[in-house]
């Protein structure tokens, strides 16, 4: 526990961008392997973004590919850009280039969210439903993933959860389609804090020092300001993996927080 440091989160800080994808594609594994021991089935949330790139191209190749669950594993989206799937910027594209592409998970296993889709509202409906159906919860129930793997954006976001953005107030709906202005491709779709909120573990890859400063913010103790400082699992696992590089302005573990200036 780092003092003045957010204490749901467990934090651990990785040497590099290398050893941080290694620990998380290894993470990733035991927690499937866990989760099938105990349901049956892993279900899991990808990221976008580049950071889990590396981490799923592990996931993809020997000894990790071959002991994953693969048959037992299902894969849903954190969040997606409004785009088709081939477009260089969709999340999906990147997952299904380092990953999905390469190994034996079953086809209908793996839930895209249709970026592409002409009435955005439609999209992010249909998605929920397919979540709800899949997890086969009740109604009003909201599902439970056994985890989500989240990025941080320099200001703070996380899937497509903007500062200020209104979707930060949904307590209903699972997924919704924003419009985030700032963003690189503005439609976007992303899974709500109702679902982040009820997933079994949520783990936070990030890397490099352009992330330095936000992931303090994001860290520092009650910081419900920023998207990502309001993932907090009702039940469940808070995990930041970092590298010392994204980790460099976090107080040293037992210190006292660097006073804010
Ligand atoms: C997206 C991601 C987004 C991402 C962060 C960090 O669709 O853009 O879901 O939340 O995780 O922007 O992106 P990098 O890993 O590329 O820094």
């Amino acid at each position: 526990m780092i003092e003045g440091m957010d204490a749901a989160a467990e934090i651990r800080i990785l040497e590099d961008p290398d050893e941080l994808a290694e620990t998380a594609a290894g993470m990733i594994v035991d927690l499937a392997t866990s989760a099938v021991a105990q349901r049956g089935r892993f279900t899991v949330a990808l990221a976008g973004g580049e950071t889990p790139r590396a981490t799923y191209e592990r996931l993809a190749r020997p000894p990790l590919s071959e002991v994953m669950p693969w048959a037992r594993t299902f894969v849903f989206f954190g969040d997606e850009r409004g785009v088709p799937p081939d477009h260089p910027d969709s999340n999906y594209g990147m997952a299904h280039r380092a990953l999905l592409a390469k190994v034996p998970i079953p086809p209908r296993q793996v839930f895209r969210m249709p970026g592409e889709g002409t009435d955005p509202e439609t999209v992010a409906t249909d998605y929920a439903r397919a979540l709800g159906e899949e997890l086969k919860v009740r109604r009003g129930e909201v599902p439970r993933l056994d985890l989500v793997l989240l990025g941080l954006g320099i200001d703070g976001h996380t899937a497509s959860l903007f500062p200020g953005s209104p979707v930060l107030k949904e307590v209903f709906r699972t997924v919704a389609a924003v419009h985030a202005a700032a963003a690189i491709i503005p439609q976007r779709f992303t899974l709500t804090f109702p679902i982040l909120n009820a997933a079994a573990c949520v783990v936070f890859l990030v890397s490099g020092g352009v992330k330095a400063k936000v992931v303090k913010a994001a860290l520092a103790e009650g910081a419900a300001t920023l998207p990502a400082g309001m993932v907090r699992p009702s039940d469940g696992r808070l995990i930041w993996l970092l590298d010392r590089a994204a980790a460099a302005l976090l107080p040293a573990a037992g210190s006292r927080p660097a006073e804010r200036k």
